[in-house]
């Protein structure tokens, strides 16, 4: 996709968003399941895959590698894998589109096979750090023999032959980096140690078990984890149930929260306790959301999330929530704008390296419908217009962000006037089919 060919988009408030919806698989596992099927030797078939372009970048990419990658219909997919250590040496460069995700995790798989690859990306994803993959994957043994200015995509990196294990305290809060070094740790020696300050998602940790690792994650300090895994392990393929994506769900959740009169049901919605920051918050600010015949799929507990139009009220999201809503203060800034009161939210410095800087789009998003905002070093400060309701009536620059272009349309179905998107086209990284599965609620897009 490119910033040329755009397609903009209108969101104006109509009646009420109401009905059932399964949103689409989660993509952290959806990439996960892709990589780790690739790394074993033999037949793993993922259900419930997200089929969005991040994902199936990270599918080309695996063939791409030596794997054997097939798209049995239905969100069924099928891996015959290398084994660890086993990828080839792809023809052509790795290209990872808008994911960050997608492209980080795999430097790490590569960087324990003694191939050499090159990676590159859209230009969102040309713009973002890797040097914080760089630094342990190089420590291990991988190099790096070519690469754009600032450590950015396109680069060309060369695995090692005899990779290392090493301890590792990650510098910041990212499962990318913490998942990039089990990834490369798993074709080294020994044991391979991630210290992390505070938990990030564990999707990695719990996946590599699935698939017979030996693997074991400890508190560490107030809300940290410290992980061990033990290298060079026999994996054991394993199907994988793909639930439903809570940074997805949070999208037409908010939407109910928001438009007068709303009630509807996500079935199946992933609650893994650390990505669930954005519930726990919405319920502090009041929202209503219930969960409903709670059960485990997929080795994750999930609950159909029974949400209603809320008056909510402005909260104090602390710094240390994060890492478990870390791809949803767009949507939740928002839900913060309907709300009543003042809504802080702390510590979002991370937000500036996303697939846009999405402190600044934030601010810009709501900014031109008419909120007041303010960033104060790394807080994000909203001004709640409760009663007196949204202004609307803006265009909001998606900056080649999926998750800017949806929280933006969500504001438009309860604002006084449309809100306009200048490009729909990047939903499709992560939620094909937003645009219909919203119509069918009774959103009012066009
Ligand atoms: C992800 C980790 C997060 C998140 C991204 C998905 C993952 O990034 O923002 O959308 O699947 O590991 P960081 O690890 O860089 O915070």
């Amino acid at each position: 996709m490119s910033e040329a060919s755009l397609t903009p988009l209108s969101a104006r408030s109509g009646g009420p968003l109401t009905g059932r919806l399964r949103v689409p698989g989660d993509k952290s596992i959806s990439h996960r399941a892709l990589i780790l099927g690739a790394m074993t030797v033999g037949e793993t078939t993922i259900s419930g895959l997200l089929e969005g372009e991040d994902v199936l970048n990270t599918a080309g990419a695996m063939r791409a590698l030596g794997a054997k990658v097939e798209n049995l219909g239905g969100g069924t997919w099928r891996i015959h894998g290398v084994g660890v250590g086993g990828f080839a040496a792809p023809a052509a460069p790795l290209d990872f589109g808008n994911s960050g995700t997608g492209c980080r995790l795999v430097m790490g798989a590569v960087a324990g096979c003694p191939v050499t690859a090159i990676f590159d990306g859209d230009a969102s994803l040309r713009k973002r750090p890797m040097r914080r993959i760089l630094d342990p994957l190089e420590k291990m043994g991988a190099r790096v023999l070519d690469q754009a200015e600032g450590g950015r995509l396109p680069m060309t990196l060369r695995g090692a032959t005899d990779p290392l294990p090493i301890e590792y305290e990650t510098p910041v809060a990212s499962a990318q980096i913490k998942s990039a070094v089990l990834l490369a740790g798993l074709a080294a020696p020994g044991e391979t140690i991630v210290i992390e300050q505070e938990a990030s998602r564990d999707h990695t940790e719990k996946m590599l078990k699935h698939f017979g690792a030996k693997i074991v994650s400890k508190p560490h300090g107030d809300h940290g984890r410290r992980i061990v895994l033990q290298g060079q392990p026999e994996l054991e393929p394993a199907n994988v149930a793909v639930p439903a994506d809570p940074s997805s769900a949070a999208f037409p959740l908010v939407g109910a929260l928001i438009v007068p009169d709303s009630e509807i049901i996500l079935d199946g919605v992933m609650l893994n306790p650390l990505r669930t920051g954005l519930f726990t918050t919405l319920r502090e600010m009041g929202a209503k959301i219930a969960e409903e015949n709670k059960r485990d799929d997929g080795g994750e507990d999930v609950a159909d999330l029974r949400v209603s139009f809320s008056a909510l009220k402005g909260v104090d999201v602390p710094a240390a929530r994060a890492p478990s809503m870390i791809d949803e203060y767009l949507i939740l800034a928002v839900a913060a704008a309907f709300a009543e009161g003042v809504t802080r939210m702390r510590g979002l410095k991370e937000l500036r390296v996303k697939e846009s800087d999405r402190l600044e789009a934030t601010a810009d998003m709501l900014r031109v419908n008419g909120v007041k905002i303010e960033i104060e070093d790394d807080d994000l400060i909203v001004h709640g217009m409760g009663t007196n309701g949204v202004p609307g009536g803006g265009e909001v620059k998606t900056h080649m962000d999926h998750r800017i272009a949806m929280s933006a349309l969500m504001m438009g179905l309860a604002s006084k006037e449309p809100v306009r998107i200048d490009d729909s086209a990047f939903i499709a990284t992560s939620f094909p089919g937003f645009v219909d599965l919203m119509k069918g609620l009774g959103a009012e897009l066009s």
